[in-house]
């Protein structure tokens, strides 16, 4: 019986930073409200013409590299994203094309914040069926192109930031290595908590110059409600992957959380009794990266040398849908 286990990990940020105080000039917002709020002090955004897909292909290279293996041994890719560069065709299949990969089968997966998880769910499942080797997983966002940069969209915008992580997953017959478990939620009655609605299919016309006008291709959230099931689905769904595999809090060796709010994962710490050190936070440097939050989480923490051979790694995430997930490993 095999399982699959992280074998190499990378990210890529586009390097335009965009710091608080460069956003002051465009709203009505200022650095310490950001910070106070939700710990961002910068974030990165493309230029033209850079995609989610072009993201995602850096952060490949770093991947495959760390897993010393070639674009040739891929036998799959899962990509989750947003924000893919076109409406058709996805993401996986760009990124397939731009490392070089054989003409392997490359998905999207489309869960946003968990889009990451809800990925490894799929690419783990494959490798323990025995029906692939190597799969490469990937979360990348463009989120600069689509934000509403005047003070009406200010608690959306402030938050988010463009990037793309990378992992190749890969199958061994190790006891305690791996991947153990993956959990995953949804409760789509909340979907407009946290969506962009235009532009939208079941309307004739998808979208209209009224609606650009008013900004309604813009993202909606309900920030403080959003907020609240982001902390109470955090700690039930990192409670549910230490049970299922008979570990206790004092068993984690890091916890890499999706990074919505530095707030919320301080929250679910405390509620749950994890110590500030093994919760790895990056929001700072780069804030809401959505799907590629978690493999550009990971991969920091390993450059760190904050998770050791053998540490169990908790991963867990929320966000619109909603939807919420985790996975446990030993690294
Ligand atoms: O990744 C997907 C999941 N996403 C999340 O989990 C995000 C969850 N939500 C949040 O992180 C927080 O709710 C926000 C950071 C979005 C907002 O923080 P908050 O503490 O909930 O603030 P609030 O929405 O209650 O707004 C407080 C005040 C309001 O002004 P009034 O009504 O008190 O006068 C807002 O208009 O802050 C104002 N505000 C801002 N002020 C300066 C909202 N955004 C900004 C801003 N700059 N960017």
């Amino acid at each position: 019986m095999y399982r699959s286990k992280i074998v190499g990990t990378g990210f890529y940020v586009p390097p335009r930073v965009v710091t608080n105080h460069d956003l002051e000039k465009l709203m009505d917002t200022s650095d310490e409200w950001i910070q106070q709020r939700t710990g961002i002090k910068e974030r990165h955004y493309v230029e033209d013409g850079v995609g989610a897909a072009d993201l995602a292909y850096e952060a490949s290279k770093r991947a495959l590299q760390s897993a010393g293996m070639k674009p040739e041994d891929i036998d799959f890719i899962v990509f989750a994203t947003l924000s893919p560069d076109y409406a058709l065709p996805g993401s996986g299949v760009l990124l397939q094309h731009y490392i070089g990969a054989r003409n392997v089968g490359a998905i999207d997966i489309r869960d946003q914040c968990t889009g990451f998880l809800y990925s490894l769910m799929v690419a783990d499942n494959a490798i323990r069926v025995g029906q692939y080797k190597n799969v490469l997983v990937v979360g990348a966002e463009v989120h600069s192109t689509g934000l509403d940069f005047s003070t009406g969209g200010r608690d959306v915008t402030v938050l988010f930031g463009d990037g793309a992580g990378a992992v190749i997953l890969t199958a061994t017959e190790e006891k305690n290595k791996g991947i153990l478990s993956t959990h995953l939620h949804a409760e789509g009655k909340y979907f407009d908590k946290l969506w962009t609605e235009w532009p939208s299919s079941k309307r004739i016309p998808r979208i209209t110059h009224k609606i650009l006008d008013n900004g309604g291709h813009y993202p909606y959230m309900d920030g403080q409600f959003v907020f609240k099931h982001a902390v109470k689905r955090m700690v039930e769904v990192i409670n549910e992957a230490l049970e299922f595999n008979g570990y206790t809090v004092e068993d984690i060796g890091m916890v890499i959380p999706h990074q919505a709010n530095l707030r919320i994962n301080q929250m679910v710490a405390r509620k749950m009794g994890i110590p500030d050190e093994k919760m790895y936070n990056n929001i700072h440097k780069y804030g809401n990266t959505t799907a590629a939050t978690i493999p550009i989480a990971l991969t920091e923490a390993l450059q760190e040398g904050k998770i050791k051979d053998g540490d169990l790694v908790i991963m867990a995430s929320f966000g619109a849908g909603f939807t919420w997930a985790s996975a446990a490993m030993i690294w």
